[in-house]
C-alpha cells in the first residue's frame, strides 16, 4: 500500500489509479457531441442497482460511469455545442480542478485556505482591474451566476436597509428589464421583494431614460440589475447612462455579466462597458466564456464591507474567526465552500492575460464571421449585429415548427446544437460562441442545411 495508511477503507490505490487514467484519457480526448440524455428509466436498466450494502466495487462503478452515465450527459466543450451557454474550459483548468479536489482545502476561512484563497484573489484581482475599480475593491467565488446575483441582491438589500433606516412602506422593489436573467427573478422571490419591469429600447437595451422614469415613480428601488451581456442576445445595457442615474437616486446598482463579463478583457468591446466602473456589484461566469470547468462565478463588490455587514455569521462556535482576515465565508450565502476558483486562477496564470484578451478577442471574431456569413446567405436574415457573441437568426418562410425540427435533426446527427428561442414575439435560432475552437465555416457549412 503505497498511499497513506487508511486502514478502515482497505487498499484504495487501485481505485485511485483507475480514475487518474480515466482522467487523463479524457483530457486528451476529443468530446462525442452525440452524448445526450436518457431517460431514467433507461439508465436504471442499462447501469443496475449501483448503491448497495455491500458495494459493487471500482471496477463496476467506473464501468458503469465510462459506459452508460458519460454517455448520458451533454458534451458542454464540444466546438459546435452552441446552444444556452456552453463551455470551453482549457484542459489545463480542467486537470487542475482534480488537484482543487485532491487538495480538498476549506476555502471558507483564511485560517484554513489561505493559501488557496490567496490564489483565487489574484485571479480576481485580475478582473478587478478589467473593471477598473479600487484596489480595496473584493469578493469570492461561488456555484453559479444565480447564487453570485442571490449574494449580491442580499448585500443590496441590506446596505438600502440600514441606509433608509429600515423597510420601506410597501416593501423593497429591484428594477430590471425583461431580459435580465431568470435567476434575478428567482433572487426577488427569494429576498420577497418585488420587481419593477423597465421598458427596453427597440433593440432590448435597459436606458437611462427609461430608468430614470421608474425610479422617479417608485421610491422603493433598493436595486437596479443591469445586463452585461444577456443571456438571449448578448445585450450590454447602457451601463453609463444607467450608472448616472443609480447615482442621482442613490440606488445600488448591480451588473450581471455572468455570460458577458468575459468580454471586459477584449479591448474591442471594452467600450461596451462604459458605467461599469461605477457598479457596487458585478458577477461574471468564469464556466462560462473564462475557459474554466463547472462550477465557478466570480461575485465581486466595490465596497466588500457592505458584503461583510450582509453575510457574515454569527455563533458561538464561530468566536475564533478571525473577522480582520479575507473571509470568503463572509462575502456570500454561504460558510463551507471548496476553492472553486483555482482551476481558473491555474488556467490564467499558466496561459497569461494576455492569451485570455486573445482567447476571447478570437470567440467575438467567430461570432461576427458568422453573423457575416448569416447576413450574406439569401435563405437566412439576421436578426441584428451581434454585441458580442451570441447572434439571432431565422430562416425566412419557416414557421417555429419547421425551425424546431431543423434544431432536433441538427442536434441528433452531432452536427450543431443550435436551439430555437424567441425575440420580440418570434421564434428564431440563436447561437452562443464561447470556445475559440469553434470554426466559422464549419457553421456556416451546417448552416447551409436550413435552405
Ligand atoms: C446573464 C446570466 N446571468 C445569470 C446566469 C445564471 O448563471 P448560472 O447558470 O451559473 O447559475 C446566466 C446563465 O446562463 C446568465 O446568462
Amino acid at each position: 500500500m503505497t498511499g497513506p495508511a487508511r486502514r478502515f477503507w482497505g487498499d484504495e490505490d487501485p481505485a485511485v489509479e483507475a480514475v487518474l487514467h480515466w482522467v487523463t484519457d479524457r483530457v486528451a480526448r476529443a468530446s462525442d457531441p452525440k452524448t445526450t440524455a436518457r431517460p431514467a428509466s433507461e439508465l436504471a436498466a442499462a447501469a443496475g442497482p449501483t448503491v448497495t450494502p455491500s458495494g459493487i466495487g471500482w471496477q463496476a462503478a467506473l464501468r458503469i460511469f465510462d459506459d452508460v452515465l458519460v454517455p448520458a450527459t451533454r458534451a458542454q466543450d464540444d466546438p459546435m455545442n452552441l446552444a444556452y451557454i456552453p463551455a470551453a474550459p482549457t484542459r489545463s483548468a480542467v486537470a487542475f480542478d482534480l488537484a482543487t479536489s485532491a487538495a480538498n482545502v476549506f476555502a471558507g476561512l483564511w485560517e484554513a485556505g489561505a493559501g488557496a484563497i490567496y490564489a483565487e484573489n489574484e485571479a480576481l484581482d485580475w478582473l478587478i482591474g478589467l473593471l477598473r475599480w479600487p484596489e480595496t475593491a473584493g469578493g469570492t467565488f461561488v456555484a453559479g451566476g444565480t447564487m453570485g446575483n442571490l449574494s449580491a441582491l442580499v448585500t443590496a438589500r441590506e446596505t438600502m436597509r440600514a441606509r433608509r433606516g429600515g423597510r420601506p412602506y410597501g416593501g423593497w422593489v429591484l428594477a430590471c428589464t425583461a431580459d435580465a436573467h431568470s435567476s434575478i427573478l428567482g433572487a426577488a422571490r427569494a429576498l420577497d421583494v418585488g420587481v419593477i419591469e423597465v421598458p427596453q429600447d427597440r433593440r432590448g437595451h435597459l436606458t437611462g431614460r427609461a430608468l430614470h422614469a421608474v425610479l422617479r415613480a417608485h421610491p422603493n428601488v433598493f436595486a437596479v440589475v443591469a445586463s452585461a451581456g444577456t443571456t438571449n442576445a448578448g445585450i450590454i445595457d447602457d451601463l453609463d447612462d444607467v450608472a448616472d442615474v443609480c447615482g442621482e437616486f442613490g440606488t445600488w446598482l448591480h451588473v450581471d455579466g455572468a455570460y458577458g463579463g468575459a468580454a471586459l478583457a477584449a479591448p474591442s468591446v471594452r467600450y461596451r462597458f462604459h458605467g461599469v466602473e461605477r457598479a457596487d456589484s458585478f458577477i461574471v461566469d468564469p464556466h462560462k466564456w473564462l475557459f474554466a470547468p463547472y462550477d465557478c462565478c466570480a461575485l465581486l463588490y466595490r465596497d466588500p464591507r457592505a458584503a461583510r455587514v450582509a453575510h457574515s455569521q454569527q455563533a458561538s462556535y464561530l468566536d475564533q474567526i478571525d473577522r480582520e482576515a479575507w473571509n470568503p465565508s463572509d462575502l456570500a450565502t454561504h460558510l463551507t465552500r471548496r476553492a472553486r476558483g483555482l482551476p481558473f486562477w491555474f488556467s490564467l496564470a499558466v496561459h497569461g492575460t494576455e492569451r485570455y484578451r486573445a482567447a476571447v478577442e478570437r470567440t467575438l471574431a467567430i461570432a461576427r464571421d458568422v453573423a457575416d456569413g448569416i447576413a450574406s446567405s439569401p435563405h437566412l436574415r439576421l436578426v441584428q449585429p451581434p454585441e458580442l457573441s451570441v447572434l439571432l437568426f431565422e430562416r425566412p418562410g419557416w414557421d417555429p415548427a419547421q425551425h424546431q425540427q431543423w434544431s432536433r435533426r441538427a442536434a441528433l446527427e452531432g452536427s450543431i446544437l443550435c436551439l430555437p428561442t424567441t425575440w420580440q414575439g418570434r421564434t428564431v435560432l440563436r447561437l452562443a460562441f464561447v470556445n475559440p475552437d469553434t470554426r466559422p465555416e464549419r457553421v456556416l457549412e451546417v448552416l447551409d442545411t436550413l435552405r
